[in-house]
């Protein structure tokens, strides 16, 4: 079968490496992919937003299989317009993907549902929202209400953080928000596949969103990541399936919007248990790079029974018992504006290592790969433990020379005092 799959980043990387080895895929596309991504598949020049060019390119090629990686093309509707022209999709169709796209929505969608989240109010004018602030203790938490790459969330300490945030907010016309109360516990991500009615638990990770070490400075996409999270533990992840995930699937195809593709649920891990932070409608990034580390089943047919809605008949995916861990090295100056066109040298050392390097925001350019981005490439590791998976990662991390880029060196640091605790 010839399968299409649609971004550019590390995770696109991660699943192009996943996909390609699978003796199900013939030809593996990639659209628009990146320097890695060409490793594994051939890359094709086309505009993915042009669902009309999109549907006549799978036509051609005899597609079986779309895998849609990124966020902007599910919100974007593309989803829709494969399924209707036919096609296998792995991704939601926009209705569904607004349990990303709109905070707002999936808010709505745990009131109906009786799903544990944070106590909100949904505010559309600067007014509102700052009259809306008294009935919140601090700090207390304001976001934008659409796709903002992670970096639409404020957790304001003060009255005066909370007032700034929503007025950058509602200086962008248009603008609306959501003002929430502030969870306390650890956060763990859970990955949910569900073709609309039955589900198959994916796997879980933690990431670290914040740029700095110890976890300080701005929110990033995340700048490393490992699994399984074992703070999410079996007693927990079964809680989050029947008090989040299985309300949700179930709220979702009951609007008759259903699902379909990967809930990634983002959860505080409070004292009253699991609770909701958000839902993304696509795998992680870094996360997938680590997920598809450690799977060890196929993933075509994983993928294609979630796209045909027969996810009930597949068993459960099978997974290496080790860690996973991965280290993301960024341009300078992200998250903000990162330099461009880095030279990056040392990738094929770092795999010798033992590594493995995923490529997320990378270029061609003459003399070799440069920096196009500001996460450039996410290097992966397995271990027996996660002390092991670390060391292995940054044995990789060492070998790359980009003399641009940076990294954190505490990637894992909460799970490895949690194993040094234990002994
Ligand atoms: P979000 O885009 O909703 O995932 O928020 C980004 C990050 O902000 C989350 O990963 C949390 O670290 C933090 N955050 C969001 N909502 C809350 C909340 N209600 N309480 C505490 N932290 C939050
Ligand atoms: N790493 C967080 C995300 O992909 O949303």
């Amino acid at each position: 079968m010839n399968i299409l799959l649609i971004g550019s980043g590390g995770r696109e990387h991660a699943l192009a490496w996943k996909l390609a080895m699978s003796p199900l895929c013939d030809t593996l596309f990639a659209a628009p992919g990146n320097p890695g991504i060409a490793e594994h598949a051939t890359l094709v020049g086309l505009d993915v937003r042009d669902h009309a060019a999109t549907v006549a390119f799978c036509a051609t090629n005899a597609v079986g299989l779309v895998v849609i990686g990124p966020e902007a093309p599910l919100v974007d509707g593309l989803g829709d317009s494969l399924r209707a022209a036919g096609l296998a999709v792995f991704g939601p169709n926009a209705a569904a993907a607004q349990l990303e796209g709109s905070k707002a929505f999936t808010k709505a969608v745990c009131d109906a549902a009786h799903i544990p989240t944070a106590r909100y109010v949904h505010v559309k004018t600067l007014d509102e929202g700052l009259a809306s602030l008294g009935g919140f203790l601090l700090p207390v938490v304001v976001k934008a209400d659409g796709l903002a790459a992670g970096k639409g969330v404020t957790v304001a300490a003060t009255l005066g953080e909370a007032e700034a945030a929503l007025g950058d907010l509602f200086a962008e016309a248009g603008g609306e928000a959501v003002i929430e109360e502030f969870l306390d516990g650890e956060e763990a991500s859970l990955f949910v596949l569900t073709d609309g009615t039955a589900i198959l638990p994916f796997g879980s990770a933690q990431d670290h969103k914040r740029v700095g070490e110890g976890d300080s400075g701005p929110n990033t996409g995340g700048m490393g990541a490992y699994s399984p999270a074992r703070v999410l533990t079996p007693e927990l992840e079964a809680r989050a399936l029947d008090e989040i995930v299985r309300p949700t699937v179930a709220a979702m195809a009951a609007a008759g919007t259903p699902f379909s593709g990967v809930l990634y649920a983002g959860l505080m891990l409070t004292a009253d248990g699991p609770k909701l932070i958000e839902y993304n409608a696509r795998f992680g990034d870094p996360e997938c790079q680590v997920l598809m580390a450690r799977l060890e089943s196929d993933l075509v047919p994983i993928l294609l029974a979630v796209a045909q809605g027969t996810l009930a008949d597949h068993g459960v995916a099978q997974w290496r018992d080790a860690v996973a861990l991965t280290v993301v090295l960024a341009a300078n100056g992200y998250p903000g504006t990162p330099e461009a066109g880095g030279a990056i040298h040392g990738i094929a050392d770092a795999e010798a290592t033992g590594a493995r390097v995923f490529q997320a925001g990378t270029r061609q350019a003459d003399g070799g790969i440069v920096a196009s981005g500001g996460r450039v490439l996410a290097v992966t590791a397995l271990g027996d433990t996660i002390g092991a998976a670390r060391d292995a990662a940054y044995r990789g991390v060492d070998a790359v020379d980009f003399p641009t880029g940076f990294c954190r060196r505490d990637i894992g640091w909460r799970e490895i005092a949690r194993a040094d605790n234990k002994g």
